[in-house]
């Protein structure tokens, strides 16, 4: 065929999951013996985006390595139940289908009336955020590929180092804000150089640091000053269990003048499979010509989105009904329990980030080490996949993230894998209050200890 060629000699590829130890886990995709060659260019930005991401692999060694009996405190993928009260709701209206008079087809591409008020009302209650200005969604990480995809790719971007990686690779210059023990998890905004846009998250995956009142207030007014837009990841908003705020338009004004907030039902009411998120953009918020920023994301969800299920809205409803909201509040409490475990099994880690980590997750410190060596060590000897903090930045260097969303026995059973292996050893961390809300001076003034052996 005229502008295709073909690869005359097949070939094989196999590669390894994990760079140090190819022998156990390797992947051999079956590549085909002939393949055609397009003409059409990749796109550069694509090659970026698959380097960086390596949530899939980690995953993927579950399903690699039959036998080897491996728990998974990986992925953060949440595992319990959705409480019936919000299962009934959906499958009501899915029921509905298929009634001529319950039968709807597309909805409102902005999401359905009811849901985006409720979501004003009762997640930014008192904030003044409207009805119009939130948007419903399949998940916060589409929305923040569609923010992308709205601002193009020639803005440039200020991220967490750590962070969840889906802010990596679109972007032609990207400023690293290193989160790390020295900080207290915030960045120095001071030493960060102007960018069109901030990426921040609050509570941070994979830190678990919730930024204060203060802190968000010090992060408005740096980009209120800069003339920068923050894009506030609010995912686990509801794992905060101090007074920290939930949402960027907690602070005072002119936050709604500097922000667009994402996130998410997937992590709080268990949604990761059904999918559904929100992003609020104020009608104040424009770009440097004066535009309303949020009439461009309603350009972008109506060409190129069509609208949240009706299903995964009715359930987005019912969570948010009183009821619902009492139903997750006991599941955070079950989550908080399996996190604690999980920290109990790595014991040391605690304390090497956070006293206290406001996410289902705890951030595991090994000053010295690398995480890939860390990873590969957990792996090889005590058979539980965790995430090396690389795959978060940088910044991630050196630490490991272990997920509570797992099973209950499955956590038990990686803690006591986790003792086993770390049980004989000393690690010395620094006692400071890492806790959120903690002074700086409070923090400095505690020296480092020693912990003892477990
Ligand atoms: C910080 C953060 N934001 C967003 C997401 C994705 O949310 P969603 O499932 O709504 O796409 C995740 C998923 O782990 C996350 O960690």
């Amino acid at each position: 065929m005229k502008g295709v060629s073909k690869l005359s000699q097949p070939f094989s590829k196999t590669w390894s999951l994990w760079h140090k130890n190819g022998r156990r886990f390797t992947i051999d995709p079956l590549w085909p013996a002939e393949i055609c060659q397009t003409r059409v260019p990749r796109n550069a930005n694509m090659e970026k985006l698959q380097n960086g991401y390596l949530f899939p692999e980690a995953a993927g060694l579950h399903e690699e390595a039959p036998g080897a009996e491996l728990i998974s405190l990986g992925v953060g993928d949440t595992t319990q139940p959705i409480p019936r009260l919000v299962t009934a709701a959906m499958a009501e209206t899915c029921h509905a289908l298929s009634t001529s008079e319950g039968y709807r087809g597309y909805g409102a591409e902005q999401g359905n009336e009811e849901l985006r008020k409720r979501i004003a009302e009762v997640i930014y209650e008192d904030m003044g955020i409207k009805q119009t200005d939130v948007f419903v969604s399949d998940g916060a990480q589409c929305d923040i590929s569609r923010i992308q995809m709205m601002m193009g790719s020639n803005v440039t971007v200020a991220v967490q180092d750590p962070t969840f990686p889906v802010r990596y690779g679109w972007y032609g210059r990207i400023e690293y804000m290193r989160c790390s023990p020295e900080n207290l998890f915030f960045p120095d905004l001071s030493a960060t150089p102007r960018t069109d846009l901030i990426f921040f998250c609050s509570p941070n995956n994979p830190t678990g640091h919730a930024a204060s009142r203060a802190q968000l207030e010090q992060l408005v007014s740096f980009a209120k000053s800069n003339g920068s837009i923050i894009i506030y990841d609010s995912a686990y908003a509801s794992f905060i269990s101090d007074s920290s705020p939930k949402s960027i338009y907690e602070v005072p004004e002119p936050r709604r003048y500097v922000a667009i907030e994402v996130s998410s039902f997937s992590k709080f009411a268990g949604f990761a499979g059904v999918r559904l998120g929100w992003t609020v953009i104020p009608e104040e918020l424009t770009f440097s010509d004066g535009s309303s920023v949020g009439r461009d994301f309603d350009r972008i969800m109506c060409t190129c989105f069509n609208g949240a299920s009706s299903i995964a809205q009715a359930g987005g409803m019912a969570c948010l009904s009183p009821r619902g909201s009492r139903c997750h509040e006991e599941g955070h409490q079950w989550l908080q329990g399996q996190r604690d475990d999980a920290g109990g099994g790595v014991r040391f880690g605690w304390a090497g980030g956070l006293r206290r980590q406001e996410l289902p997750y705890v951030w595991v410190h090994f000053p010295g080490r690398r995480s890939w060596d860390v990873f590969g060590e957990i792996l090889e000897k005590a058979n539980v996949v965790t995430i090396p903090g690389t795959g978060f930045g940088p910044g991630g260097e050196g630490f490991v993230r272990v997920s509570g969303f797992g099973r209950r026995e499955a956590v038990q059973e990686a803690c006591r894998r986790l003792r086993r292996l770390f049980g004989r050893r000393s690690v010395v961390v620094r006692k400071r209050d890492y806790s959120v809300g903690a002074t700086e001076d409070a923090a400095a003034a505690s020296a480092p200890v020693l912990l003892p052996r477990i």
